[in-house]
């Protein structure tokens, strides 16, 4: 487990599949994220299969949430993890999705970044973290701009949706700028 202020990071667990198949079909979740197709639980459990089989470094893993700091109650909202580590250059890619609308704009996602940037620097050892976002993912970059990514670039008209080609956001953090923070 990884622990962090309101947040806890684990394992993925079989029965955590359905609820993945619901949020990963709605569409203001999906607006997101690069989902067209719709999503079935026997997919879900193939994929589950495969982070099975993942390095543990880059299998997902569950994100709860303690929305009483009072008390001992843990919700699992989404996930998070890192994709494509490279560990000659000691850099990663990072995803999250929180899937339960309600505790959005809650502070949540940002929280759980600052956990990932200090998972990935302080025991991964990484040195440079970075991400993908849609131009018109405005919650999205203004929570990764709040857990401290620099914006540094962007894939210009690299994703196309709802009849429209939007930009794809480079945002990233160095370790020296984590040390900084
Ligand atoms: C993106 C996501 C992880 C952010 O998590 P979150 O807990 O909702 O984010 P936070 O509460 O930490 O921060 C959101 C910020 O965006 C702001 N915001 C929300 N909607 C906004 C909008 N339309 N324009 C500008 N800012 C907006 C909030 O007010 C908040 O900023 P504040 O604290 O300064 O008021 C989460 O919403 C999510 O998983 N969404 C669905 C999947 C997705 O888009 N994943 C990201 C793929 S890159």
């Amino acid at each position: 487990m990884i622990i962090g202020d309101q947040i806890r990071l684990r394992g993925i667990e079989r029965e955590d599949l359905p609820s993945f198949v619901k949020w990963l079909n709605d569409p203001e979740v999906r607006q997101g994220l690069s989902l067209i197709m719709p999503l079935s639980l026997a997919e879900e459990e193939d994929w589950f299969a495969n982070v099975l089989k993942q390095s543990p470094f880059e299998r997902p893993l569950a994100i709860e949430i303690q929305p009483d700091p009072q008390k001992e109650g843990w919700v699992f909202v989404g996930n998070c993890g890192f994709i494509g580590i490279d560990w000659q250059n000691r850099l990663a890619e990072i995803g999250i999705h929180i899937g339960e609308k309600e505790y959005w704009n809650q502070g949540y996602g940002t929280k759980v970044m600052r956990l990932m940037l200090k998972h990935g620097f302080e025991h991964l050892n990484l040195h440079r973290l970075w991400l993908r976002v849609f131009k018109n993912n405005l919650r999205a970059i203004r929570s990764y701009e709040k857990a401290g990514f620099t914006l540094e670039g962007k894939f210009r008209e690299a994703q196309y949706f709802e009849g429209k080609y939007v930009d794809v956001m480079i945002m990233s953090m160095l370790h020296s700028e984590w040390q900084d923070q």
